[in-house]
């Protein structure tokens, strides 16, 4: 099917699945979460079209991550590739203050649904933008919401060509503040597209004392999850690929 037919069956189908949506999240939200439930719930949301809410991740790997970002007490959180929102809804129950999400494809419906995500009581608020994180304008607007402040945690999952992912590195990690983490997925080597390339990056960045790995299975095609920590010196002085 070509894109602008699939775009009119979205949405054609939106308001059948917006109120779908809707009833998943209020069912979501019907009770306090601890963070397994919010990893089963970004794992089986379901839905569909634009209004489909899945992550891309596997369960063990999203599961150390996001404790790891737990103990973080994150107030501020920036990701790049949101896809179906899996993965903000989780920082969306980790951060107190602000999720920034970004990708290059239209968020615009989605904005209203993924804007609740933070559960009942929380001051949370999440920002969707669209926009190739690659543009230096797109850099400003990021530097424009944040106002000056830093982030706890950025997890890149945009662009996974060696150089997409290399530029979003570099671009991008002077936002996360001391002790903050930068995480990436992808890492593995075995891949099952030529485009993810996240290894060529990580295979530099894994000799530092300041990384660490979260793998399922070392055999394993696609995904893993590489952590970066920022020193106290500032994300300047993480290494350079
Ligand atoms: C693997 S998905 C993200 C999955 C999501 N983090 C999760 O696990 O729930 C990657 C997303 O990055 C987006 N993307 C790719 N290149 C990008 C770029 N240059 N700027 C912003 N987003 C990009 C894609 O449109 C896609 O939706």
């Amino acid at each position: 099917m070509n894109t602008t037919l699939k775009k009119i069956g979205r949405l054609i189908r939106l308001p059948l699945n917006a109120s779908y949506a809707n009833k998943r999240l209020a069912e979501y939200h019907s009770k306090p979460r601890n963070l397994e439930e919010v990893l089963d719930w970004a794992m089986t949301f379901g839905g569909g079209g634009y209004m489909r809410v899945k992550t891309q991740q596997i369960r063990s790997e999203i599961t150390r991550l996001a404790e790891a970002v737990r103990e973080l007490k994150p107030k501020t959180i920036l990701e790049i590739g949101t896809a179906s929102g899996g993965t903000s809804l989780i920082w969306s129950t980790l951060a107190t203050e602000r999720v920034i999400t970004c990708d290059i494809q239209d968020m615009t419906h989605q904005t209203k649904l993924f804007s609740r995500f933070p559960p009942p009581g929380s001051n949370c608020k999440v920002s969707l933008l669209s926009g190739n994180s690659h543009d230096p304008g797109f850099k400003t607007r990021v530097a424009n919401e944040l106002k000056g402040d830093k982030v706890d945690f950025l997890f890149i999952d945009g662009d996974h060509t060696e150089r997409g992912v290399t530029q979003d590195y570099l671009d991008y990690r002077e936002f996360v503040r001391s002790g903050g983490l930068i995480a990436f997925h992808d890492i593995v080597e075995n891949q099952p597209l030529v485009t993810n390339q996240v290894y060529h990056l990580w295979k530099h960045l894994n000799n530092s004392p300041f990384a660490t790995e979260f793998v399922d299975n070392p055999d394993q095609c696609g995904f893993g999850i590489g952590i970066l920590r920022v020193p106290e010196e500032g994300a300047s002085a993480l290494p350079n690929p």
